[in-house]
């Protein structure tokens, strides 16, 4: 693409007007963004009608938004954005667990449990699925005291926040691995769901052909004092959806195999691997 000495000449006076950034850090993220913008703009060659589109465009998305459903949020998810924000902000080295999407249904103060417990509250006949492992730090050697904050939603495809017929504490919980660093919980089976489509995140997919699935997923924050946390999923081997998730969260080392017990249980180990923070 090629500019011309007119559009390099907005562009260089628009950045100059920032140059007296105090905060660095803000600077290179104002000149980026800029710079982005125009490129954009340069690029599409954008008409004003479709500014204004994209200008209407935001103007929903935030008028859609409230304290319980960040719709820019959701507008990030699908497009990548959060997956991107989450791999390039992630502090664990190579060899820990890999970091996807925290998602818009975390909501902190998870019920503390004790290992082998179950975060079933509402029992809808799914099957079960116990999940265990071991945090262990890069070294290898297992970690105690590590938190494990589980959450996923119920087999009618939602999360207690977005459905008045769970109790808010169903299929979440609190744990903490014991001496030997080991986490224990029951579940059920997640199934695949999609990510809310009520509102202008869900109309950009409509427009683009898209679906809006995630793959069946288990979502587990995991911190330990003096390792850096990960926010991560367990994915069902078995799931629809794993090479085309609405949200781009799937990493191919969270991928794990279901195991069907003969009583029609599942069981899958999951172990996890923090980087140490000094
Ligand atoms: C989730 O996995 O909970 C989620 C992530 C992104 C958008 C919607 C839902
Ligand atoms: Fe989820």
């Amino acid at each position: 693409m090629v500019r011309t000495a007119a559009e390099d000449r907005l562009l260089s006076e628009v950045l100059r007007t920032f140059q007296n950034t105090p905060n660095p850090r803000l600077l290179e993220i104002v000149e980026a963004a800029v710079r982005h913008l125009h490129a954009f703009v340069d690029e599409t060659k954008l008409t004003h009608d479709e500014w204004m589109m994209g200008i209407d465009f935001l103007t929903k998305v935030g008028k859609f938004s409230d304290p319980t459903r960040q719709e820019f949020i959701l507008l990030s998810d699908v497009m990548g954005v959060s997956s991107r924000v989450e791999t390039v902000s992630y502090a664990g080295a190579p060899g820990s667990t890999e970091a996807t999407v925290l998602g818009p249904f975390y909501i902190p103060g998870s019920p503390k449990k004790q290992n082998g417990d179950s975060v079933i509250i509402n029992d809808d006949g799914t099957p079960r699925l116990r999940v265990s492992g071991v945090v262990r730090s890069l070294d290898g050697t297992p970690i105690p005291g590590a938190t494990v904050d589980v959450w996923q939603t119920a087999t009618n495809a939602m999360y207690p926040v977005q459905d008045e017929s769970q109790d808010p504490n169903n299929l979440r919980g609190y744990f903490t691995t014991d001496a030997n660093g080991r986490y224990e919980f029951i579940t059920t089976r997640p199934v695949a769901y999609p990510v809310p489509v009520d509102g202008p995140a869900g109309a950009f997919l409509k427009a683009t052909g898209r679906h809006p699935m995630r793959a069946a997923h288990i979502h587990l924050i995991v911190a330990a004092p003096g390792c850096y946390p990960v926010t991560t999923h367990i994915f069902d081997a078995e799931s629809d959806y794993l090479d085309s998730d609405a949200v781009f969260g799937v990493r191919d080392s969270l991928i794990k195999k279901f195991e069907k017990l003969p009583d029609g249980s599942y069981t899958v180990n999951f172990d996890i691997t923090l980087t140490p923070s000094k």
